[in-house]
């Protein structure tokens, strides 16, 4: 079986790199690409030049059945220790274009989410400017459909841009097509984002400025954001905070091993350095499992969980 499994890997990578522009890695190391900064390898890494560039893997990877996981800033996941047994598809060197024209903002999926936001206000365009503070990429931030303060992704989307791993076909859904909750986007299992636009308005730059210098002090004064971290662990209970929840559970400097609960905000978990992903699993329940006793309350992880398989709590 490990044989059969290496030898895909191997096939795989020298196909990619035959026929693909862009690099390819083989062992890589999450920890590196995880803001949490723990996890074991993945088998393959692949980042390509461009987008034909990924259009020519996606049929070369389909046809090798390994798994695919693609991977934006790695800021809300959590990889196990012993990675991740296929290939990464990362699009954060390739694929990070953007531009601004009108009342359309249009990112590729592995452009920054703060480098967009920030264009779009010195373009004098409103809209994105919750993203100023949101680590990871636009791509991540459609698939978890990240927020903050008031402000989500997909509620400003016009459209995005897809490619369909199994049938290697690029799909174009507007917004009225993707299903989308709280920190959730339902769009179709393999549909590895690309490309997106949305709507935007104008606005004097140095009034969104204003507005984005303020949504980054009070993150500032509340998320422990140079200690390494990947963003709120727990989902918010319906009409409910979680952080406030794991705080009166009495959980602020709990600990496991080197991973810590935040004393600033009790949805966060700090790696105080060296920490695993298993010692942050053991937090994790340990926290759920206080909440669960203080409160009845059952917190539901935001973080993505990734094991050897693929994300385990899509
Ligand atoms: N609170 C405490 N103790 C804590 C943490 C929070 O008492 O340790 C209290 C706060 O004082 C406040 C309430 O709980 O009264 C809510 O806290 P906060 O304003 O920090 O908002 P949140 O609901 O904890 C959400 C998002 C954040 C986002 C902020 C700002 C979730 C799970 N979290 O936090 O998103 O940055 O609002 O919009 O939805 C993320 O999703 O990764 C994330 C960081």
């Amino acid at each position: 079986m490990r044989s059969m499994k290496s030898s895909k890997k191997d096939l795989l990578a020298r196909e990619i790199r035959a026929r693909c522009r862009g690099e390819l890695r083989v062992d890589e190391p999450l920890s590196g690409h995880t803001t949490f900064g723990m996890g074991g390898p993945a088998d393959l890494f692949f980042l390509p030049a461009n987008l034909d560039d990924l259009g020519r893997a996606v049929p070369l990877v389909r046809d090798s059945g390994l798994p695919v996981l693609p991977l934006g800033g790695g800021t809300n996941m959590l990889v196990r220790e012993a990675g991740f047994r296929g290939l990464v598809l990362c699009l954060t060197s390739g694929l990070t274009r953007t531009r601004v024209e009108a009342d359309l903002g249009q990112a590729q999926a592995g452009a920054s989410l703060q480098v967009f936001s920030r264009r779009c206000q010195r373009a004098g365009r409103t809209g994105m400017e919750f993203g100023c503070g949101i680590p990871g990429t636009v791509g991540g931030a459609i698939r978890g459909n990240a927020g903050a303060w008031g402000g989500e992704t997909v509620e400003r989307l016009i459209w995005l841009q897809g490619i369909d791993l199994r049938s290697g076909e690029m799909l174009r859904l507007g917004q009225d097509e993707v299903s989308f909750g709280y920190r959730h986007t339902d769009l179709p299992a393999g549909l590895v984002v690309v490309d997106a636009a949305f709507h935007l308005a104008e606005e004097n730059p140095e009034v969104v400025k204003r507005r984005m210098d303020e949504m980054l002090a009070r993150r500032k004064a509340s998320q422990p954001l140079w200690k390494r971290n990947a963003g709120c662990v727990f989902k918010n209970p319906p009409g409910r905070s979680a952080g406030l929840l794991i705080d009166q559970a009495g959980c602020k400097r709990l600990s496991a091993g080197a991973v810590e609960v935040s004393d600033l905000h009790a949805n966060f978990m700090t790696n105080t350095g060296g920490g695993t992903a298993e010692e942050a699993l053991a937090l994790i329940e340990q926290v759920r499992e206080r909440v669960r006793r203080t409160h009845g309350v059952e917190l539901e992880t935001e973080v993505r969980i990734v094991g050897t398989h693929g994300v385990e709590n899509p």
